[in-house]
């Protein structure tokens, strides 16, 4: 089973909308067998906290599930998890500071936008709904892009 963990600054916004949205893709193409998702944030300040209203409402306009209360990236979530994909280079940082050590799976999920490589998942927390929006966009093509990373790379097959 690979584990994927999702990360952003306050696991309120951001990954708890790529963890909702990469768990429909892969059930989806019959892959939940192989593949099982998580978040958590670099930040303690939503402990706890379910997703952030504007993400909530997100998911409900594209109907899928989603059901996460914040938690804090910890050291040993390096060793639980397969992957670790950081929304932007802040989180990046963060997360090797956290881990406080390397990690062979971590990313930038934006290195796997088919439009803006190395790009950035942009924080939508001080701003309005529109920029869920666009989170929603990116995250919609790079989660895509990066399950079919891990199909050819795991030689995956649907179920
Ligand atoms: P997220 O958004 O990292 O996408 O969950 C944020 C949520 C909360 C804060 C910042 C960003 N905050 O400063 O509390």
């Amino acid at each position: 089973m690979l584990k994927i963990l999702f990360v952003c600054l306050g696991n309120i916004c951001r990954s708890p909308l790529a963890e909702a949205m990469f768990r429909e893709k892969v059930e989806n193409k019959g892959l939940s067998g192989h593949i099982t998702c998580d978040s958590a944030g670099t930040g303690n300040y939503h402990v706890g906290e379910d997703p952030d209203e504007r993400s909530i409402e997100i998911a409900r306009k594209y109907n899928f599930p989603m059901i996460h209360k914040g938690r804090q990236l910890l050291a040993p979530d390096g060793k639980a998890f397969d992957y670790i994909l950081a929304m932007d280079t802040s989180n990046h940082r963060n997360i090797l500071r956290i881990l406080n050590e390397q990690h062979a799976g971590l990313y930038l999920l934006g290195d796997f936008d088919p439009l803006e490589k190395g790009g950035e998942v942009p924080d939508p927390y001080f701003g309005g709904l529109d920029g869920f929006e666009d989170v929603y966009e990116i995250l919609d093509r790079t989660l895509d892009h990066f399950l079919e990373f891990l199909i050819e790379r795991h030689q995956l097959k649907h179920v």
